[in-house]
């Protein structure tokens, strides 16, 4: 760009000139701090020791396969006649991954770990409270887990409910919007 620029210009030293190859080193310079800046973000998040990123991959994972398992759940309790073989092994499983969640937030794995997460700092501060939130999960999804044994529908439903109540509780208070 700036050959040619100057092949097509007269030599000239001129104001426009001036501007234009200033214009251009700004340019390339702005160019120059977003790579940086992609850089030492990547830095940033190789930064973060295996054993901490390991944690938050997991309690996502974890989290998420408890989200569809519940929406799974509820679209069976909604329809009134839930098929029970196949709500009883979805119940089982949240109930599982709801009692293997709190190991998975080990002090340092916040937002401060540099890895991409939805979890507060607040967790840390009021880790009792945090806990509390997570055994009432715990709680719930076992309550569930043996309505959808017993398939009683309105046990399921109301241990259902409970257990909605715990991830919005938790949620709230201790999940970043996102
Ligand atoms: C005791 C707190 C707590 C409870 C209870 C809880 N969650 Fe969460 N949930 C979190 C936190 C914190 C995150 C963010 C995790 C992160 O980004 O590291 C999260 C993230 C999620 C995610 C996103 C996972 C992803 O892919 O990143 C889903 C989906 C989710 N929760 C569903 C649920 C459902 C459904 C329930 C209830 C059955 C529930 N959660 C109960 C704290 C909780």
């Amino acid at each position: 760009m700036t050959f040619k620029f100057r092949a097509g210009a007269t030599p000239a030293r001129n104001g426009a000139t001036a501007g234009y190859e200033v214009g251009m080193t700004i340019s390339l310079r702005a160019g120059l701090a977003a790579v940086i800046a992609a850089f030492l973000g990547t830095a940033a998040l190789a930064a973060a020791s295996p054993a901490i990123s390991a944690a938050i991959a997991a309690r996502k994972a974890n989290y998420k396969e408890i989200g569809g398992a519940f929406k799974t759940i509820n679209d069976e309790i909604k329809s009134g006649h839930p098929d029970f073989n196949s709500v009883r092994p979805l119940a089982k499983d949240i109930a599982g991954r709801a009692a293997l969640q709190l190991k998975h937030f080990p002090k340092g794995s916040g937002p401060e770990s540099g890895v991409k997460t939805r979890a507060k700092a607040a967790i840390w501060k009021d880790y009792a409270g945090f806990t509390k939130l997570q055994k009432d999960m715990v709680t719930s999804a076992n309550a569930l887990n043996a309505a959808a044994t017993a398939r009683d529908l309105s046990a399921m439903t109301k241990a259902r409910t409970a257990l909605g109540a715990t991830c919005k509780a938790c949620h709230d208070k201790f999940r970043e919007e996102g």
